[in-house]
């Protein structure tokens, strides 16, 4: 039996439709529907494994590293408690590591190393539809992120859930491994403008610090987003340093378009 966690995010939901109808997997989240399973990092109570074989652990969202570290915890020690063989985790891509939210993933991935239980790390890049959050065009269509001359391996997210699916379907093909999971293409500002018919104005991190100040939920999501500027302006994560084909060798296929998802959602989102 398979658990996948988190199964209502927008990752979760996607990885979901490709397995649905199976009687051999079991979808987790917060706030289930019927049929569904309750399962909270939060809520220890929620967190009883017994039968699952393989568990699909989905990173416990946005949060300070305490908070997700803890959540992350209780799930890989649950999962040993219950005999669970094998732990599918989806991480963050190896150029990531300047990024504020890489810590508590390389945390998961050491705790996992450490396990008796099997595990599979998907390293996923940053999503195209992210990119189309953090990079969006205006009403003039001008595009004013601090991105400098840099370039973001964008992925779509619905790849990363396909790749999530066949992994945690066959595991035991994948005991062990670490996949670099990025876009084969990197995507800067000149690119992204093309793409919506607009203009690229590389804006500061400054200007972005004040900007998000006032308008994102919490407090240490600043840092966050303005650290993902930085590291995509500093030329980190175009992908470069990454083994190359990964993503396409667990598809079969060639990854979706990258630029074509970013402006689908600008479109969508407009
Ligand atoms: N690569 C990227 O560009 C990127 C961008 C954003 C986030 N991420 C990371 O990748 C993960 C999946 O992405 P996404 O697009 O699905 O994010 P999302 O739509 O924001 O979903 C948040 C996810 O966190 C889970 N979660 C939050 N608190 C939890 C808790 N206490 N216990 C168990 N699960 C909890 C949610 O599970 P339920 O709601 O189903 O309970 C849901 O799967 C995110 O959680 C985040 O760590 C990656």
């Amino acid at each position: 039996m398979l658990l996948i966690t988190g199964a209502s995010g927008g990752l979760g939901q996607l990885i979901a439709g490709h397995l649905a109808g199976r009687d051999d997997v079991v979808l987790g989240t917060r706030r289930p529907a019927e049929s569904e399973r309750h399962v909270d990092f939060d809520d220890p109570a929620s967190l009883d494994f017994s039968g699952i074989d393989t568990l699909l652990l989905i990173s416990a969202g946005e949060g300070e590293d305490d908070i997700v570290i803890r959540r992350h915890e209780a799930a890989i020690s649950a999962a040993e408690e219950a005999g669970v063989r094998h732990i599918v985790y989806t991480s963050l891509s190896g150029d990531g590591d300047h990024l504020a939210y890489a810590l508590a993933h390389r945390w998961t991935e050491r705790r996992l190393r450490g396990s008796s239980v099997d595990g599979t790390i998907l390293r996923n890049g940053l999503y195209a539809e992210f990119l189309a959050a953090i990079a969006a065009p205006g009403p003039d269509l001008t595009i004013a992120a601090p991105l400098g001359g840099g370039r973001l391996a964008a992925v779509a997210r619905a790849d990363l859930a396909e790749a999530a699916a066949r992994v945690s379907t066959d595991p035991a093909a994948h005991a062990g491994k670490v996949y670099e999971l990025v876009g084969e293409v990197a995507l800067g500002g000149a690119e992204l403008a093309a793409a919506v018919g607009g203009s690229y104005e590389p804006s500061s991190l400054a200007k972005a610090r004040e900007a998000l100040t006032g308008s994102v939920s919490h407090s240490f999501q600043v840092p966050m987003l303005v650290g993902t500027y930085s590291a995509i302006a500093g030329g980190f994560l175009d992908g470069a340093s990454l083994p190359r084909g990964e993503l396409r060798a667990l598809l079969g296929r060639a990854p979706q378009s990258a630029i074509e998802v970013y402006a689908a959602t600008v479109r969508a989102s407009a």
